[in-house]
């Protein structure tokens, strides 16, 4: 958290009414923040299309305050559902299930299903009931994370501002906890799929369940569409590699050879060679992968502007503890390997 005070009762109320009004407002929560617009305005949701520059086939999930009622939104609440919200809502964790006909098409990019979450972050739990009030308690707040189409997920409200200047109102609620998108847990076809790694693991849900998610490994070909899930996507600016750190020390001396400086990333124990070489700007790695979590869209950022040719990162263990950072870090490079 920053030393920021949070938005007075004033300030949300007044981001609460131009939600009502169509218009957009940026607020955190404790993954990263959202670009927030009314639900169940059409027109709305159009404008968080055109603010990111996203293709109109990706649906957004769609935010409720504490106590709302899930099942307004949906057609069908499975006990596997019921389940998991009283164990983690509210809490970085987005169920998909069939959505109910009054959701507006553009929410769910046309498909049969609706991604619903409940966060945790005081500020986004003030504006959300704040918003749902106005509706008769029936107000759901659709929001993407607040980035152009492709880009790291801000985590800090000056993040969104560099995204969007001052086209987009931003509430400010310092910086988040968690620092990477919510787990996304598909509950639209019968069994349960993990659609997006994150805070909550693999684990925490077959707790839950008595089940294990499937996974996301690429072979689940029904699974509904979700542009989080593109192979390329998260990426900074500047090309980033992830490798085993014994591929990375050949491209650490071709940067020195050629006089270009790089930022590595790596475990201090094993970097320790290159920690303070002339031409590299070290980071060391965050040995928790939470708190790698934490900080890995803010170091990306900071990186791209720290005038480096790339970013060479050390690849990590491949267990399931690291699947979350793994699977943004993965998504970042594949961006670069992709245009290769
Ligand atoms: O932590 C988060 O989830 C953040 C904060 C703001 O809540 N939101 C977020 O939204 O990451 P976004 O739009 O950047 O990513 C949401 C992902 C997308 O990959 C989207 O395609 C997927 O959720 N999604 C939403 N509704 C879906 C649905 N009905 N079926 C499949 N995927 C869905
Ligand atoms: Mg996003």
């Amino acid at each position: 958290m920053t030393g920021q005070p949070y938005p007075t009762d004033a300030e949300i109320e007044h981001a609460a009414a131009l939600l009502d009004a169509g218009e957009l407002v940026a607020f955190p929560t404790e993954t990263v923040y959202g670009l927030g617009g009314d639900a169940a305005n059409p027109e709305a949701v159009a404008r968080i299309y055109a603010a990111k520059g996203r293709p109109a086939n990706h649906p957004v999930i769609v935010h409720l305050p504490p106590g709302a009622d899930p099942e307004y939104w949906a057609a069908e609440w499975p006990e596997s559902a019921r389940k998991l919200v009283a164990a983690f809502w509210p809490g970085p964790l987005t169920l998909i299930v069939k959505r109910h006909p009054r959701i507006p098409d553009a929410v769910s990019g046309g498909q049969d299903s609706v991604g619903l979450r409940c966060p945790s972050h005081p500020v986004a739990q003030k504006l959300l009931a704040a918003f749902s009030a106005r509706r008769g308690g029936h107000g759901g707040v659709a929001a993407p994370s607040a980035n152009r189409f492709g880009h790291v997920s801000p985590t800090t409200a000056q993040h969104v501002r560099d995204e969007f200047g001052a086209a987009v109102h931003v509430l400010d609620g310092g910086a988040s906890d968690v620092g990477i998108e919510s787990t996304i847990l598909d509950l639209s076809r019968g069994f349960p799929a993990l659609l997006r790694p994150g805070h909550i693991t693999p684990h925490d849900i077959a707790r839950v369940l008595g089940e294990a998610p499937r996974l996301p490994d690429g072979s689940d070909a029904t699974a509904p569409r979700a542009s989080g899930t593109l192979k390329a996507h998260y990426a900074p600016s500047t090309p980033l590699a992830l490798l085993p750190f014994e591929a990375l020390e050949p491209l650490l001396c071709a940067a020195r050879e050629n006089g270009e400086t790089v930022a590595l990333v790596a475990r201090a124990s094993r970097a320790r060679a290159w920690a303070s070489a002339p031409g590299v700007h070290f980071v060391a790695a965050p040995e928790d992968p939470q708190v790698y979590a934490r900080e890995l869209y803010g170091l990306l950022r900071a990186l791209d502007r720290a005038n480096v040719t790339r970013i060479l990162i050390e690849k990590l263990p491949e267990t399931l503890d690291w699947i979350a950072v793994n699977d943004r870090l993965g998504r970042a490079a594949a961006a670069f390997e992709a245009r290769e």
